[in-house]
């Protein structure tokens, strides 16, 4: 995909703030600190577009990005971090499901997890929690440069079980510093937005023939 144009449309909590409905938005759930802010900024590279942190809990909004006012990257806040209070956990659960119950331009969900960690139970309720919405299921394993290549089977197949992964082609091994497999995402992302392009079309031809 060439970009063009990468814009930060939004950033926030309420609906009434978020861009308008109409274009495809393809979300990054994943706990705190495993990524999701880095690809952003690998896929549209740039360095520190989206801003990232060695400190977990960085992204406490959701940031909507524009990618060539085609469609959009939505960065969502990380879970699982273990250094808030209850209030802002229930503040955080609140956002995010508001936003992935009500919008109606989010066409997939994507699951970032560590290729390393064995996923834990926050990751299994949201990749259940995907599954249950309809939504493909695909699933990033972040930080692939941290284990040799020979080794990412391995680890792919531990993240498989876990979650109960119908297929392992969904689950694509990537790396930000090192912008492994980044060419593979895009494709991913691509085919997400063509086969959202293709239903609307269909549905289209079918009212049409109403
Ligand atoms: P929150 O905003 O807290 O939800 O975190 P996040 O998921 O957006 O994580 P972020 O992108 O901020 O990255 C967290 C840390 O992991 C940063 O120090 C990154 O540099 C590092 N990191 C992210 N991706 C990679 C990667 O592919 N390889 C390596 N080695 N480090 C990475
Ligand atoms: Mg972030």
């Amino acid at each position: 995909m060439r970009i063009r144009k990468a814009e930060l449309e939004a950033v926030t909590g309420k609906p009434s703030q978020y861009p308008e409905e109409g274009i495809t938005e393809i979300a990054l759930a994943g706990r705190s600190n495993v990524g999701k802010s880095s690809l952003i900024n690998t896929l549209i590279n740039r360095n520190n577009f989206a801003r990232t942190s060695g400190q977990p809990g960085k992204t406490q909004t959701i940031n909507f990005y524009n990618i060539n006012g085609d469609f959009r990257i939505v960065d969502l806040p990380g879970y699982g971090y273990a250094k808030v209070s209850v209030a802002e956990r229930q503040k955080w659960a609140n956002m995010i499901e508001k936003y992935l119950t009500s919008r109606q331009s989010l066409k997939e969900v994507v699951l970032l997890l560590d290729i390393r960690h064995e996923p834990g139970e926050h990751d299994k309720m949201m990749y259940d929690w995907i599954k249950s919405f309809g939504y493909k299921g695909y699933i990033i394993a972040t930080k692939a440069d941290k284990i040799s290549k020979g080794q990412w089977q391995k680890y792919v197949s531990i993240i498989k079980k876990k979650l109960e992964v119908e297929n392992t082609s969904l689950i694509i091994p990537f790396s930000a510093s090192k912008k492994l497999n980044l060419e593979k995402v895009w494709e991913t992302i691509e085919s997400m937005l063509e086969m959202h392009e293709e239903k609307i079309s269909l549905d289209k031809t079918q009212t049409e023939d109403e």
